[in-house]
């Protein structure tokens, strides 16, 4: 596996542990240096301060030749480690007293000491680290006659210093390996916390988004960089679906454009089939009333054929619009002027008498920007579903209000309502319940709203009533004239 190969965490910590193990292992070794020198200083000065203190002894009772209060004299100043040993050596190198009898009256074995008179009169330390034993050394008087000299030399073992070292370093060992290890532990829950789950938590985010869920935010509210990393991600986040809502809005209404394209190419070739057998019939059929007598009954049914051929008439002229762009003829306009033009068209319509209007009017509503005619053809339209839709009789509501930059319309109804399974689709193009209807009323209704920036939306309780809600929004410039839908 090669460096880049490896996760943050992983080289953070390898990076961390190894400069803290090179760090704990260089001071741990200079302490123990350190520390190794100081304690041979020190022993080597305390077993200089016992040797000066037994010089004067030794030499008071060599000078009285008692040679055995002399050993008595060594004996006390080598019982307690790490004190190993005495001697007395004569200036010829040879052992006069030894607390190992057998070196006397030998040559002292190991290096050879330096002379008595070459020694310091406070005495000194011989041997250092790495040596098995230390010396302490100081000259005695007196030894071999009158200015004869001789060295008074106290043996120090260094053992206990050197296992005190091997022990110091075993502790340090697993002392450093035990700091590395909670460092480890501290420093990998912190990468954990810090790092790894802000990441996790932007890389499952991300993934979802990008399998296409909706709505998905990475969330962090921490400030450090994650947290503005993970903020940034959100907004990114963000555009990107409304870029994806767009592009679906666009299709949609790409998808549908298409959809008046076909069905305006058939309006015209029908329109074109149809108006002129119509023209032809309409023509015939006044020539029949003109020329023939014919009685009441018959009369009738000529009116009722002509009613029929009206309706064709009208069916064909709202394929045409619904084929048509909606060319706004814009100015500023009083919407409730508006909706009480649609009002007196419904009440001349059939089945309007059945119904009760009650008009509530937002005095507040602003004049508008738009196409008289359309809105009121778009009023009209919703205003004679909603008769139709009360069969029985009832009360037909038009409130207007304002609010959050918009101005509402509301057209409500107490009839029949809309099956949920038909709310969706009311308005496409031929989507009617109605035996004679062409389920063309709605989709022009919801173009006309359309052209104007506005949106329409549906609420409907099947048995209790529908309402229509048109948002059509308030600005300074209102629609561009002539704008297609
Ligand atoms: N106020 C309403 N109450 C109940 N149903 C409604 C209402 N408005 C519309 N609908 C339902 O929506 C359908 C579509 O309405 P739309 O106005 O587009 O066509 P239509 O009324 O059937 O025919 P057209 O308006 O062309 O005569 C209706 O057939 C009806 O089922
Ligand atoms: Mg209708």
């Amino acid at each position: 596996m090669s460096l880049s190969d490896m996760s943050i965490r992983a080289k953070v910590l390898w990076t961390a542990l190894g400069a803290l193990l090179v760090v704990l292992g260089v001071a741990t070794t200079l302490s123990l240096r350190y520390w190794e020198q100081e304690q041979l200083t020190l022993t080597g000065d305390h077993a200089l301060m016992a040797v000066a203190a037994a010089q004067g002894p030794v030499e008071a009772a060599l000078a009285h030749g008692q040679i055995g209060q002399v050993r008595e004299e060594l004996r006390t100043l080598v019982a307690r480690p790490p004190a190993q040993g005495y001697r007395l050596v004569g200036s010829d190198g040879v052992v006069l007293l030894s607390s190992d009898h057998a070196e006397e009256s030998r040559l002292r074995p190991g290096h050879p000491l330096p002379s008595p008179w070459d020694i310091p009169p406070e005495g000194e330390v011989l041997g250092g680290r790495g040596d098995a034993t230390l010396s302490a050394v100081v000259a005695v008087t007196g030894v071999g006659g009158a200015g004869g000299r001789a060295t008074l030399e106290l043996v120090l073992s260094v053992k206990g210093i050197d296992d005190a070292i091997r022990r110091g370093r075993i502790y340090g060992f697993v002392l450093t390996a035990l700091l590395c290890l909670a460092y480890a532990v501290v420093l990998g829950a912190m990468m954990e916390r810090e790092v790894v789950i802000p990441m996790r938590r932007m890389r499952k985010g991300i993934a979802r988004a990008s399998a296409g869920e909706e709505g998905v935010r990475i969330g962090l509210t921490r400030k450090d960089e994650f947290g503005r990393l993970g903020a940034s991600v959100d907004r990114l986040l963000e555009k990107d679906e409304q870029a994806v809502r767009l592009a679906a809005t666009q299709q949609r209404a790409l998808t549908e454009q298409a959809g008046f394209a076909e069905v305006g190419a058939l309006a015209a070739q029908v329109a074109h089939e149809i108006k002129r057998p119509l023209a032809g019939i309409k023509s015939a059929m006044e020539l029949i009333t003109q020329e023939y007598a014919m009685s009441d009954a018959e009369r009738r049914l000529l009116l009722r054929v002509e009613d029929e051929l009206q309706h064709v008439d009208e069916t064909i002229r709202d394929l045409l619009s619904l084929a048509r762009p909606v060319g706004l003829n814009a100015q500023t306009l009083d919407l409730h002027a508006v909706i009480n033009g649609a009002l007196v068209r419904l009440s001349g319509l059939p089945g309007a008498d059945r119904v009760s209007v009650e008009r509530l009017y937002d005095p507040s509503v602003p004049p508008l920007v738009g196409d008289p005619a359309r809105l009121e053809q778009a009023v009209l339209n919703l205003s004679v579903n909603a008769v139709e839709a009360m069969g029985e009789g009832g009360r037909l509501t038009i409130t207007t209000r304002l609010a959050e930059g918009e101005v509402l319309v509301d057209v409500r109804d107490t009839g029949s309502g809309i099956a949920p399974e038909n709310l969706e689709r009311v308005f496409k193009p031929f989507v009617s319940t109605k035996p004679l209807g062409t389920g063309l009323g709605l989709p022009l209704v919801a173009r006309v709203v359309a052209a104007h920036e506005g949106r329409i939306t549906v609420e409907s309780e099947v048995g209790r009533g529908t309402t229509f809600h048109i948002h059509l929004p308030v600005k300074p410039g209102g629609p561009k004239q002539g704008r297609e839908a």
